[in-house]
């Protein structure tokens, strides 16, 4: 019996922002087959320069600006990775221009964009995976399959811990967008609280209310050119808790001033048959205890993750650029319910941390 066999449709990519977040981008476009990099945008020409003469692309598919490069004909496919406050206007023109595009995290700078980006959206479509990439996380795919099988029962309690050490006094580290309200909407609510709420939804369920803390514990930073101090304008830690899914308590905390954890997303599962807990830095193993009558004394044990949770969002992403199937990947309603729970964790400290409905 003959088989036939199609040849993978290639995908040429477009790179706009071509900062930290660009070079694990680019590593992970380079081990997946029928990707070519064709064109790239900075408004740093520096950066600029010295990536297109890393991939070796032509002084024509460098732009400077990133609407000529998302109307190129020759490119089929965005990586959005600015700083946030040009998120919105990217994703317009590609949906304009009817290109899939790969959007960063937070969605949007503002809940209004969000909202504007929602009609364009459901009026003409486009694949469009949101990069909440620790969802991919391999220890959290597989608490879902075991949450999926109702392994713990009905949940409690949920608490997520995303800390790293990246803003601690020792680093040093100098005033950049992060540090600015008018270019990241908010602080580490839409950087790192945005992987956690995913995580959440992803595993859980949505929000229903939240009551947030949030806090300035650096409140300047060095410019990186003068060294002279620069007020920052955004919370660099954030609490906060609400009810999820089916009455789930969850419980959230992350800042970047946590010595000795250099990034790491930690989560801990109370449900009426046991506790499981995960985390990014052990994507080998769970931790579960499972106790009944029979069974009062259980201890806690480690289970294996099987081998089957490899898949990437970038990975995930060709796909959908291709028009094929992909399963429990972030996609643009999971960016615009997860701006919704930012605007309202930001609403909630506005008036004081009171418990707002989500
Ligand atoms: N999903 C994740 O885990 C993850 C991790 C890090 C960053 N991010 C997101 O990626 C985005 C970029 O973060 P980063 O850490 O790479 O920042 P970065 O500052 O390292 O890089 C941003 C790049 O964008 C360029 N840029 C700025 N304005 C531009 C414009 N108008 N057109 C083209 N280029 C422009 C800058 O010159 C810079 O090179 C942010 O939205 C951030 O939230 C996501």
């Amino acid at each position: 019996m003959s088989t036939t066999t199609f040849p993978t449709k290639q995908i040429r990519m477009g790179i706009i922002g071509l900062g930290l977040i660009a070079e694990y981008h680019m590593r992970s476009l380079h081990t997946i087959s029928g990707v070519s990099i064709v064109a790239v945008s900075d408004v740093n020409p520096h950066r600029l320069q010295a990536i297109g003469e890393q991939l070796q692309l032509p002084t024509s598919k460098r732009y400077a600006h990133y609407e000529a490069l998302i109307r190129d004909p020759e490119v089929d496919a965005i990586l959005s990775l600015t700083p946030n406050d040009v998120h919105f206007d990217i994703i317009r023109i590609a949906l304009e221009e009817h290109k899939a595009v790969l959007a960063e995290k937070p969605l949007t700078l503002t809940w209004s964009e969000a909202g504007q980006l929602k009609k364009l959206y459901t009026a003409n479509p486009v694949p469009l995976l949101v990069h909440y990439k620790h969802r991919y996380g391999a220890a959290f795919q597989y608490t879902k399959q075991l949450l999926d099988e109702h392994k713990l029962g009905k949940i409690y309690n949920i608490q997520f811990r995303y800390l790293m050490d990246a803003f601690s006094p020792y680093r040093q580290h100098p005033y950049t967008w992060r540090h600015n309200l008018a270019k990241a909407g908010s602080g580490v609510v839409g950087d790192t609280a945005s992987h956690i709420i995913d995580l959440a939804r992803f595993l859980i369920g949505e929000f229903k209310s939240v009551a947030a803390l949030l806090h300035i514990i650096t409140p300047e930073r060095p410019d990186p050119v003068t060294g002279l101090p620069v007020k920052v304008d955004v919370e660099d830690l954030a609490a906060f808790h609400g009810i999820i899914g089916d009455n789930t308590v969850g419980t959230f905390i992350t800042h970047k001033n946590a010595i000795g954890k250099r990034h790491d997303i930690e989560v801990d599962i109370y449900g009426e048959l046991g506790t499981l807990h995960a985390s990014l830095n052990n994507p080998e193993s769970i931790r579960i205890v499972l106790r009944d009558l029979e069974h009062p004394d259980a201890e806690y044990e480690t289970w294996a993750v099987p081998a089957i949770y490899n898949h990437t969002a970038d990975g995930d992403f060709i796909k959908l650029a291709r028009g094929e199937f992909v399963d429990r990947a972030p996609l643009f309603d999971d960016g615009y319910k997860n701006q919704w729970v930012l605007e309202k964790i930001l609403q909630s400290w506005r008036e004081n941390g009171r418990l707002v409905e989500v």
